[in-house]
């Protein structure tokens, strides 16, 4: 479904990503994890479309990725905007109107009636049924999450981008953000790119993680190498309770992957 081929990505003469080549089938869940600033959120940002690549190729069903947002991609991130004089469900209409697009966000008529009729009809599959007329003001950090989820997936994308969408919820409530992100991916046969800072949750949720990180550094030019995807491993529903049997039996070399990541916690 995607392929990359030598993907570079810079910002002057700051080297991000270099070189990266992948391929993600349909229907996988890829993790993504790596040092703070090692270029997560570019490459997600890169596959919504609201980032260009600076050479090389970045190819959903072997064509150029637009260079917009559309409706076949949808996103999440850690921290959101919604308008506050909305409710939840007008919140969630509102988005179709804007996925359309140069249109003002407005729907009317009969585009309007489909869009309501798919808003609660997501609204009940994030487990918001009961919220349709809560301001965003009355929701929880985790409620909040729930209508980012719906937000993303009106317009049916096949792409679900995710970049640390729980990174602020508390444990308790992201177990059941986990559970809910499980099932939307199985029901809505989605392919999934997930950014987290925490091992445990890529280990658990994804098919397959990635670890970004650079492979060479020039200690007088920090800016000067990019990080590619130094570690693609098999994962997926391992509890964190069998994580540490699985990194001494299957990955012995995961000293590397924590150094990898100890800038982050
Ligand atoms: N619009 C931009 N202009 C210049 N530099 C940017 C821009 N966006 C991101 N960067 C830089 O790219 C690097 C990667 O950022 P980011 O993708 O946000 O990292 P991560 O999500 O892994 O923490 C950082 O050094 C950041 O400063
Ligand atoms: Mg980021």
């Amino acid at each position: 479904m995607i392929t990359i081929k030598n993907l570079w990505k810079q910002y002057g003469d700051t080297v991000v990503l270099e070189g990266i080549n992948i391929e993600v089938k349909e229907g996988e869940f890829v993790t993504l994890v790596g040092a703070s600033g090692c270029g997560k959120s570019t490459f997600l940002n890169m596959l919504l479309g609201t980032e260009a690549v600076s050479k090389g190729e970045l190819l959903l069903d072997g064509k150029p990725i637009p260079s917009e947002p559309g409706a076949d991609r949808g996103i999440v991130f850690q921290q959101y905007s919604v308008f506050p004089h909305m409710t939840a469900l007008e919140n969630v209409i509102a988005t179709r109107g804007f996925q359309r697009k140069g249109f003002s966000g407005y729907l009317f008529g009969k585009k309007y009636r489909q869009a309501k009729v798919e808003a609660i009809e997501l609204m009940e599959q994030v487990g918001l049924a009961h919220a349709h007329d809560k301001y965003p003001s009355e929701l929880s950090g985790g409620m909040r999450q729930r209508l980012a989820i719906a937000q993303a997936l009106l317009g049916k994308p096949r792409i679900l981008l995710l970049d640390e969408p729980f990174g602020a919820l508390d444990p308790g409530i992201r177990a059941d953000m986990h559970q809910l992100v499980l099932k939307l991916w199985r029901e809505y046969e989605l392919t999934v790119f997930m950014v987290t800072h925490d091992l445990h949750e890529g280990f658990f949720l994804g098919t397959r993680l990635w670890v970004f990180d650079k492979m060479r550094v020039d200690p007088h030019a920090p800016n000067a190498y990019g990080a590619n995807i130094t570690y693609d491993l098999p994962v997926g529903e391992i509890h964190t309770g069998e994580l540490e049997k699985i990194e001494n039996d299957v990955y012995p070399s995961k000293v590397d992957l924590r150094q990898a990541l100890s800038s982050q916690q």
